[in-house]
C-alpha cells in the first residue's frame, strides 16, 4: 500500500531572527530578499513543486508582512495595470483562498513548540516542514529538495529528513544523525542529537531544514520538555520516534545555503545572482572588479 500523500506544509516563521538585527527589528527574517524573492517565497515555491497544496505558517508578533506577501495586493495590482506595467513580475505570490492558514506561536519557545502550534490544522496526516532560512537550490534541470524527499517517501513511507555533510568541527551547531544502512541518497536514521559536542557527534551528517513527519510527532511534542538552548527541540521529539516508525535521511542533490547566518545569506545572494541569465554576467564583472 502506498503511503498517504503529503498535502500540507508547515513553515515555522515565528523566530526572533536575532542574528540579523537590526535588519530584523521590524522586518521578518523570512522576508529578507535573496536578489528579488523573499526567503519564504523560495520555500513556498519548493513546496508547490513537490505537489503540496496547503501552506500553514506559524507566525508571531511583527510577522504580518508574510501574510500580506501571499495575499492580493489590490492597490498595487490596480495601479500597475492602469499604468500598463507587467504584473507577471509579482510571480506566483498569491496563495489561493483556503490554501493557506496562519497560526500564532505566542512565545518563541523553540522549533518543536512552533510545529506543535500547528497541530489542529495538520490533523491526522503526514506533513512537510520547511525552515525558510535554509535555502535549497535545485541543480539546473534537477528537482527541488522537497520533491526529492516526496519521491523517496513514496517508496519508503514513514519519516524523512534532509541531511548534508559538513566538516566534523562544525557539527556542534546543528542537529546530527546517527546513520544506519545506506542505499544511494537514502540513509537509515538510528539516532538524532541536537548540537552535540564534536567528540560525541555520531556523524557529520546534519539536518538541513526539510522534514516529512508522521502526525504522531505532535503527541510526542505535547510531552516534550526543553532541550538544547532551553528550547523545545523538534530533533528531540523526532529522536523518540526512531524505532517506532521507519526513519530515513535523504542527501539532497543540489545546493544548500544557510541564510540564517550572514555569510550564508551573502553566499546565497551571490550564487543566485551569478546563476541568473538577466544579471549573471554583470554581477560576475562586479565581483571580479571588487576582488582586484
Ligand atoms: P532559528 O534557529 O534560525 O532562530 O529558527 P531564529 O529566531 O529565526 O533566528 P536567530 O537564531 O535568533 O537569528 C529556525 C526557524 O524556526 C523558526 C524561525 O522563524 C526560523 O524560520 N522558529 C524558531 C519559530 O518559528 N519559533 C521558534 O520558537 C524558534
Amino acid at each position: 500500500m502506498s503511503p498517504k500523500p503529503i498535502r500540507k506544509a508547515v513553515f515555522p516563521v515565528a523566530g526572533l531572527g536575532t542574528r540579523f538585527l537590526p535588519a530584523t527589528k521590524a522586518v521578518p527574517k523570512e522576508m529578507l530578499p535573496v536578489v528579488d524573492r523573499p526567503l519564504i517565497q523560495y520555500a513556498v515555491d519548493e513546496a508547490r513543486e513537490a505537489g503540496i497544496e496547503q501552506m500553514i505558517f506559524v507566525t508571531g508578533r511583527g510577522k504580518s508582512a508574510i501574510e500580506d506577501h501571499f495575499d492580493i495586493a489590490f492597490e498595487l495590482e490596480k495601479t500597475m495595470s492602469e499604468r500598463g506595467k507587467d504584473l507577471s513580475v509579482l510571480g506566483p505570490t498569491r496563495l489561493g483562498p483556503g490554501n493557506c492558514a496562519y497560526v500564532r506561536q505566542q512565545e518563541p519557545l523553540g522549533l518543536g513548540h512552533a510545529i506543535w502550534c500547528a497541530r489542529a490544522i495538520v490533523g491526522d496526516e503526514p506533513f512537510a516542514i520547511f525552515l525558510p532560512d535554509e535555502l535549497m537550490v535545485a541543480r539546473e534541470g534537477g528537482t527541488g529538495c522537497m520533491k526529492q524527499m516526496v519521491d523517496a517517501y513514496s517508496e519508503v513511507g514513514g519519516n524523512l529528513i534532509s541531511v548534508l555533510e559538513v566538516p566534523m568541527a562544525q557539527v556542534s551547531s546543528y542537529g546530527v544523525i546517527a546513520p544506519g544502512a545506506q542505499d544511494g541518497a537514502l540513509t537509515e536514521v538510528t539516532g538524532l542529537v541536537e548540537k552535540p559536542p564534536v567528540a560525541e557527534a555520531p556523524s557529520n551528517k546534519i539536518l538541513s531544514g526539510r522534514y516529512i513527519l508522521q502526525p504522531e510527532v505532535m503527541r510526542v511534542l505535547e510531552r516534550q520538555g526543553k532541550g538544547a538552548g532551553g528550547e523545545i527541540q523538534l530533533t528531540d521529539a523526532m529522536a523518540q520516534m526512531i524505532g517506532q516508525q521507519p526513519f530515513h535521511a535523504v542527501t539532497f542533490d543540489g545546493a544548500r545555503y544557510d541564510c540564517g547566518s550572514k555569510t550564508g545569506f551573502v553566499e546565497a545572494t551571490l550564487a543566485i545572482a551569478l546563476s541568473r541569465p538577466d544579471m549573471g554576467d554583470a554581477v560576475r564583472a562586479i565581483a571580479l572588479d571588487l576582488l582586484k
